[in-house]
């Protein structure tokens, strides 16, 4: 079995035998406000603060400013990491931007392969800046931004792929976050579902009148995973999952 890397998150490390896979990519699935930020910065955070290992957050529609002083309601001050070489935000939210000007100013769109361009310059950087700060955790937050440049399903699946690919190749831990947009058996599974470690998916459920977060490890490679969707909190201190509490108050 692999090294396991401590996901920093109270209850996860439970579920999926000890920790994360080391070196692999694993994929955050969920809709809007479910926590998806909030449990790749604690990945990140916890992984510095706890474990000694640096790490990069990969930002396609937050800005640097704006995601410290979110953080830093949690009392994670990823500034002070920054400044003891420990974190790096990578910026790569005007890449996808300037590719659409181009569009725009030009009137037609670019190539499949100028699209490209852009994620393996995203790649290369990604590979300078962890070689400097000896990188141990990547979190990419969000693809749902990436394929909103992509609604040909696929060029969708060719940047899906490549970009799986390339962070797998990196060795590195990865957490990479995505919108889920249908619930339930009959949801579509997407090409990165598939190519990726472990997918986790994180749902809020409204039953009888109660809103409950809920999560699940639907599949985490060479691991003994706890499969039932179990309950998390996200309060001032970050997420914290309860894997022996039974959803909804009932067992
Ligand atoms: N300081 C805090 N204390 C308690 N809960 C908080 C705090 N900050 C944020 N939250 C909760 O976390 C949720 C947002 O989490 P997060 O931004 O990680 O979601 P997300 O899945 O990334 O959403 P999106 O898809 O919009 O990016 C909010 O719905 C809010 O309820
Ligand atoms: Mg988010």
């Amino acid at each position: 079995m692999s090294r396991r890397v401590k996901t920093g998150i109270q209850g996860l490390d439970e579920l999926i035998n000890g920790g994360f896979p080391e070196g692999r990519v694993i994929l955050v699935v969920g809709g809007p406000g479910t926590g998806k930020t909030v449990l790749a910065a604690q990945f990140l955070y916890k992984g510095i603060t706890d474990y000694n290992e640096s790490g990069i957050y990969v930002s396609l529609d937050e800005s640097k400013n704006h995601y410290f002083s979110e953080m830093q309601t949690f009392g994670w001050d990823f500034k002070k990491a920054e400044e003891e070489k420990k974190f790096v935000f990578l910026d790569a939210t005007r890449m996808p931007r300037s590719e659409l000007q181009k569009e725009k100013i030009f009137g037609e769109p670019s190539s499949l392969r100028a699209k490209q361009l852009p994620i393996d310059r995203l790649i290369e950087d990604l590979e300078e800046k962890a070689r400097q700060i000896d990188a141990k955790r990547v979190a990419l937050d969000t693809l749902a931004t990436l394929f909103h440049r992509f609604p040909d399903p696929v060029e969708r699946r060719m940047i899906a792929v490549d970009l799986v690919e390339s962070l797998s190749e990196l060795g590195i831990t990865t957490l990479i976050t995505t919108e889920l947009s249908r619930l339930g058996l009959d949801r579509d599974v997407s090409i990165e579902e598939y190519m990726a470690h472990g997918v986790i998916v994180m749902q809020t459920l409204f039953s009888e009148g109660v809103i409950s977060r809920a999560l699940q490890v639907e599949k985490m490679r060479g691991t003994k995973i706890n499969p039932n969707c179990v309950p998390y909190t996200i309060d001032k201190n970050g997420i914290q999952i309860f894997p022996d509490v039974p959803l909804f108050g009932r067992s």
